[in-house]
């Protein structure tokens, strides 16, 4: 299928896609609350502003980030962690928005993830070029809840491999209003993400948000 043909493809939520065991694509599943989840994401920048974390390596990950909710994804010289404060702002993260802890309750149910309840909302912001390694989600202490993984803005390419970083990963296409949903058997797969080609959004602009909800505690 050619990038035209797909671009022209409905706004309408699609069919889900199997990705592995227990885990889901969900073509489009969000676009139609695009609009508030896009000034709800606002909301929590303006409070926790984008900033570019440092690796325990010392290295500047290209992808901004902020956080909502009691817990926030950190990395800095001492390593990764979640915190309930902003190391910022010294306060609080904001609290998630209900509309983007709804969202993230409806995807693990069609899941198959009844009783979501997320306390950590990360926020990622990519630039053209903007990429994130491979690696898997492994600083939640519960194991039991999927990561709820929500795409806005410019389109990118998303690496779902297996259980080791040497397994070679399954390219798939996130768009505007995509949501992956991984738990189970796949909660600890290795995924990341290829570096943002240059585009333009209509809603969104020069960017792509990927909006990323764990159950940490
Ligand atoms: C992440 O793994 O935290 C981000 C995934 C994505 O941007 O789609
Ligand atoms: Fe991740």
């Amino acid at each position: 299928m050619t990038g035209d043909l797909f671009d022209a493809l409905p706004d309408a939520p699609g069919e889900a896609q199997p990705l592995a065991e227990g885990a889901w694509l969900f073509p489009a599943l969000a676009r139609a609350d695009a609009a508030a989840l896009l000034a709800a994401i606002q909301t929590v920048v303006d409070a926790a502003p984008l900033r570019h974390m440092v690796t325990p390596g010392g290295h500047t990950m290209s992808v901004a980030m902020t956080n909502c909710g009691p817990l926030g994804w950190v990395s800095d010289a001492r390593g990764y962690r979640y915190a309930p404060t902003d190391p910022h702002t010294g306060q609080p993260w904001p609290v998630m928005p209900d509309v983007l802890r709804k969202l993230s309750m409806h995807a693990a149910e069609r899941a198959g993830y009844p009783g979501y309840e997320p306390d950590a909302c990360l926020i990622n912001r990519y630039a053209p070029g903007a990429r994130m390694s491979l690696h898997q989600d492994k600083d939640e202490r519960d194991a039991a809840a999927p990561i709820v993984s929500l795409s806005l803005g410019l389109p990118a390419t998303f690496l779902f491999g297996g259980m080791t970083r040497a397994d070679r990963p399954q390219r798939y296409r996130l768009a505007h209003g995509d949501v992956v949903v991984w738990g189970g058997p796949s909660r600890f797969v290795f995924h990341g993400v290829a570096p943002l080609a240059r585009g333009h959004h209509p809603e969104v602009g020069d960017h792509r948000y990927n909006v990323t909800f764990r159950k940490v505690t």
